[in-house]
C-alpha cells in the first residue's frame, strides 16, 4: 500500500519507492502539509502553529491554527492566508471568499480518468488518494487527488470541483497542485526561450516574494516551459535534494513559486487565473490538468531519470519505442516548392539512403504556394499532385518506405476557401480588428462544428492513404482569444475550451488512423509538453537546427523529457551538408535524440548520400540505448564550453562529448561511473578493449580549435 491513513494522528501518509509525503487534518477541519522528501529517516511532528501579528484566525480555534503561516494542501482565496491561492470561486453573493473544510477520503488502487484531458496511465502499482473538501456556504465540493507511482517516485495531484447548490458559482482560479515547503534554500531550475532557442536552463536562488514561470499564449509556449526544479544550493548531477515539478497540460499555465514573511515556500503549478475562468452551473463539475511532482536526494540527474521512466511508461503514447522511424524530412530543402516528380525523387533517396519514411512538409494542399494562403484547405492540390493524394502516396510506398504528412489543423489563412466560408470561425474579439501571426488566424477548436469539420475533411482527404505519420503542427500563438458561440459571461473559458477541442481532435487523430504515429510541432518545440506527449510520439525540438545550438536545447530538454521525445535532424536549410566534418558534428548530436533527416538528398553527393546511409546503419546500433536507456549527463553546455552524457541499459553505454565553440586544445575527462569495475568492455567504433575500472576512471576527450568538434564511444559490455 503507498497511500495509509493513521487515525490516531489524523495523519495521510503517502509513500513511493524512495519517497515520503505527509499531511494531517487539524482540528478536524485543515489539511495541513508536513513533510515530503526522502522515505529513509523521514520524521514529521504534528503541526504547530506559527503566530504572527495581523493573521487572521478562526476564534473557534483562536491562535491554534494560523492560516497565513501554515503550510496547506490546497489554499482558498481570501480564507486568511495571503500568500498565492489555489482556489478562488466567485459565489452568487459576489464576493470570492473561498473556505472549505475537509469532510472525507477515499483510497483506491488505480486512478480516474480525466474527461477531456490528457493524463499518466495507471500500471498495477498505482494508487488514489481523493481528499473531499467542502464549503458548507457555497456547496462548493472540492476534491483533491493524488495518484501515486511508486516506481518512478512520482506523484501527481489534480482537482474536481462540484457545483452541489443550485446556484450559478463562477471559479477564477484553480490551481491543480499546491505544495509548502517549510524553507526556501533553494536554486529554482526553469527553462526560459523564445522560438528557434527554446528550452534555455536558468537556475537562480530563491527570492523573498512570487517567482512565477508562465504562458499566457494558449501554447505552453517556447517562453517558458511547465517544467521546473527547486534544488538545494549545492545540488548536482548526482547529490542534492531536488523536487522537480510538470503539468500534463499544453495551453497557457501558471507555476508560481512564493517565498512567504516566514521564509517558507509555497509551490503551485495551475492554469493561474489569466487567461481563465470557468461557470459551473449547479450539479456541473469542472475538472483541472494533472500536475505531476517528484523528490530525489539523489541529485538533479536523478530527478532526469525519474521525469524520463514516468513520460515513457506513463505518458507516451504505448508504441514500440525502441523504435522511431528515421525519416527525411522535405521541409529546409523544399519549402513549398513540392509535387509529386520531386517528392518522387525523394523518396527514391530516402530509399536509396535506408531512412524509414518520408515526410512530406508543409506545401501539399489547396493553393499553398507560401505561408500566406490556404490553412483550412486540406485537400491535396490538383496542380502538384494531379494523379490524387492516394496514388502518390501508393507509389512512395512502392519504394519500400513509410509515408508521413505534414498539417496545421487549428489554423485558417485569411486566404483561404475555409475563411470564405466562415470568416467566424477563428477566435476573435467582436467588432476588433483581427491580428495576424505568420499571416495566419487561430481556429476557434472550442466551437464543435470547428472540430467536426476539421473530422470530415481530414477523413475525406486521406480517404484510402496510407499514411504512417502525422507531423502536427501549430505556427502562431493565441491573441484575441474571442468566441462567437460564447456568451459574454463565458469569454473567459476560451483558452480552456480550446485545449479541449485540440485534445478531442487529437483523441479523434488517434483512434482514425491506429497505425499512425503523430509528431507534434508548434513552429519546433513551442508545445514542448507533457499534454502533447500523451498523444504524440515525438516532438520537433526546435526550428533551430544549428548544430552547436542543438546541444543547449537538447541538453535543457533532456532535464524533464526522455530523448525519446526529441526529434532531432540533421539539417542544413537549403544546403546539402557536403562539408563531411559538418554532417558528422551534426549528426552526433542529432542521435542524442530519435535521428532524421532534413537535407536536399536527392540534391547531395554520392558521398553524402553514402555517409547518412552508413550513420543511419550506425544509429540503428545505438538506438535502444538512447531511446531507452537510463541517461548520465556529465557536462552542463551553460557553465561549460561542452555537452557530454552517456545512455545505458546497464550494460553498454554511449558516450557523446559535444563541444559547443571553437576551443583551446584541452583534455577533459568523461568518468562512466557506472561501469562494472571488474568487466571488460569493447569500444565498437574503434575496436578497442577498456577494463570497467578504466570507464569508471574516465574517458579522455579532447577540445580544439575546430567548430565543429564532437565525438561519440560505444562501449560493449564483454563477460
Ligand atoms: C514550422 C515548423 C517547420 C515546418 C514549417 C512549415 O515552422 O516548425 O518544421 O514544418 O512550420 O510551414
Amino acid at each position: 500500500m503507498s497511500i495509509k491513513f493513521i487515525e490516531e494522528r489524523n495523519l495521510f501518509v503517502i509513500q513511493t519507492n524512495n519517497t515520503e509525503y505527509a499531511f494531517q487534518i487539524v482540528h478536524g477541519r485543515f489539511p495541513v502539509h508536513l513533510y515530503y522528501g526522502a522515505k529513509e529517516g523521514a520524521e514529521y511532528e504534528d503541526y504547530k502553529s506559527w503566530v504572527v501579528s495581523f493573521a487572521p484566525y478562526y476564534r473557534e480555534h483562536h491562535l491554534s491554527y494560523v492560516p497565513d503561516t501554515a503550510m496547506l494542501e490546497y489554499s482558498g482565496y481570501d480564507s486568511g492566508d495571503y500568500r498565492a491561492s489555489s482556489l478562488k470561486i466567485r459565489n452568487k453573493n459576489g464576493d470570492c471568499a473561498t473556505f472549505v473544510d475537509y469532510r472525507s477520503y477515499r483510497i483506491f488502487s488505480g486512478r480516474l480518468e480525466l474527461p477531456g484531458l490528457p493524463y499518466a496511465d495507471a500500471d498495477d502499482k498505482t494508487e488514489t488518494l481523493e481528499l473531499t473538501l467542502w464549503d458548507k456556504l457555497t456547496k462548493a465540493e472540492v476534491k483533491l487527488y493524488y495518484t501515486v507511482f511508486p516506481e518512478e517516485d512520482v506523484i501527481s495531484r489534480y482537482v474536481a470541483i462540484t457545483n452541489c447548490s443550485e446556484d450559478k458559482m463562477v471559479i477564477e482560479k484553480c490551481m491543480s497542485l499546491t505544495l509548502d515547503l517549510p524553507t526556501h534554500d533553494y536554486d529554482m531550475i526553469s527553462l526560459h526561450g523564445r522560438h528557434y532557442m527554446e528550452r534555455m536552463y536558468q537556475r537562480v536562488p530563491l527570492h523573498h516574494g512570487l517567482q512565477s514561470i508562465f504562458s499566457r499564449r494558449g501554447a505552453s509556449s517556447h517562453q517558458h516551459n511547465p517544467f521546473f526544479a527547486l534544488c538545494s544550493h549545492d545540488a548536482n548531477e548526482e547529490e542534492g535534494n531536488v523536487y522537480g515539478f510538470n503539468f500534463v497540460y499544453s495551453g497557457s499555465f501558471a507555476d508560481e513559486v512564493e517565498v512567504c514573511q516566514i521564509g517558507r515556500t509555497r509551490i503551485q503549478v495551475g492554469l493561474g487565473e489569466e487567461n481563465f475562468s470557468w461557470h459551473l452551473e449547479g450539479g456541473e463539475t469542472f475538472i483541472s490538468p494533472e500536475a505531476v511532482m517528484t523528490f530525489t536526494d539523489h541529485g538533479i540527474g536523478q530527478m532526469s531519470r525519474n521525469f524520463h521512466k514516468f513520460v515513457r511508461d506513463h505518458i507516451l503514447p504505448p508504441e514500440p519505442f525502441e523504435k522511431r522511424p528515421v525519416v527525411l524530412n522535405t521541409w529546409e530543402a523544399c519549402y513549398f516548392k513540392i509535387d509529386e516528380k520531386e517528392m518522387l525523387r525523394f523518396a527514391d533517396t530516402a530509399a536509396e539512403c535506408g531512412t524509414d519514411m518520408l515526410v512530406m512538409d508543409d506545401g501539399w494542399f489547396g493553393q499553398r504556394e507560401s505561408d500566406w494562403l490556404a490553412l483550412g484547405d486540406w485537400y491535396e492540390s490538383k496542380e502538384k499532385f494531379p494523379n490524387g493524394l492516394k496514388a502518390f502516396i501508393d507509389k512512395v510506398k512502392e519504394r519500400g518506405i513509410k509515408f508521413g504528412i505534414w498539417v496545421e489543423p487549428e489554423m485558417i489563412s485569411k486566404a483561404s476557401d475555409l475563411h470564405d466560408a466562415h470568416p467566424d470561425w477563428c477566435l476573435h474579439c467582436k467588432d476588433r480588428e483581427r491580428m495576424e501571426s505568420r499571416q495566419q488566424l487561430v481556429l476557434d477548436m472550442g466551437n464543435p462544428e470547428v472540430v467536426q469539420y476539421l473530422k470530415d475533411i481530414f477523413s475525406k482527404t486521406f480517404d484510402g492513404c496510407a499514411i504512417d505519420y502525422f507531423k502536427w503542427d501549430m505556427n502562431r500563438n493565441i491573441s484575441q482569444a474571442g468566441s462567437a458561440i460564447l456568451p459574454p459571461e463565458r469569454q473567459g473559458e476560451v483558452y480552456y475550451r480550446y485545449m479541449l477541442g485540440v485534445y478531442e481532435l487529437y483523441r479523434w487523430f488517434k483512434e482514425k488512423f491506429p497505425n499512425a504515429m503523430i509528431e507534434n510541432c508548434a513552429g519546433g518545440g513551442g508545445r514542448y509538453d507533457l499534454g502533447m506527449m500523451k498523444y504524440s510520439t515525438m516532438i520537433w525540438t526546435s526550428d533551430n537546427t544549428v548544430p552547436h545550438h542543438r546541444i543547449k536545447i537538447q541538453y535543457s530538454s533532456m532535464l524533464a523529457y526522455p530523448a525519446a521525445t526529441m526529434s532531432c535532424h540533421v539539417a542544413n536549410h537549403q544546403n546539402s551538408c557536403e562539408d563531411p566534418r559538418q554532417l558528422k558534428y551534426g549528426w552526433e548530436i542529432a542521435m542524442g535524440g530519435a535521428l532524421g533527416y532534413e537535407l536536399h538528398l536527392p540534391n547531395a553527393s554520392n558521398t553524402v548520400r553514402e555517409t547518412v546511409k552508413r550513420q543511419i546503419e550506425d544509429y540503428r546500433k545505438y538506438e535502444s540505448l538512447i531511446l531507452r536507456g537510463d541517461y548520465y549527463s556529465l557536462l552542463n553546455p551553460f557553465e561549460t564550453n561542452y555537452s557530454a552524457y552517456y545512455y545505458t541499459d546497464g550494460k553498454d553505454f554511449l558516450l557523446s562529448f559535444l563541444q559547443c565553440d571553437v576551443d583551446t586544445e584541452n583534455e577533459i575527462i568523461l568518468p562512466i561511473a557506472k561501469a562494472d569495475p571488474s568487466a571488460q568492455y569493447l569500444e565498437t567504433t574503434t575496436g578497442k578493449t577498456y577494463s570497467g575500472a578504466e570507464l569508471i576512471a574516465g574517458i579522455s576527450a579532447f577540445s580544439s580549435n575546430s567548430n565543429c568538434n564532437s565525438q561519440i564511444w560505444h562501449f560493449v559490455l564483454l563477460n
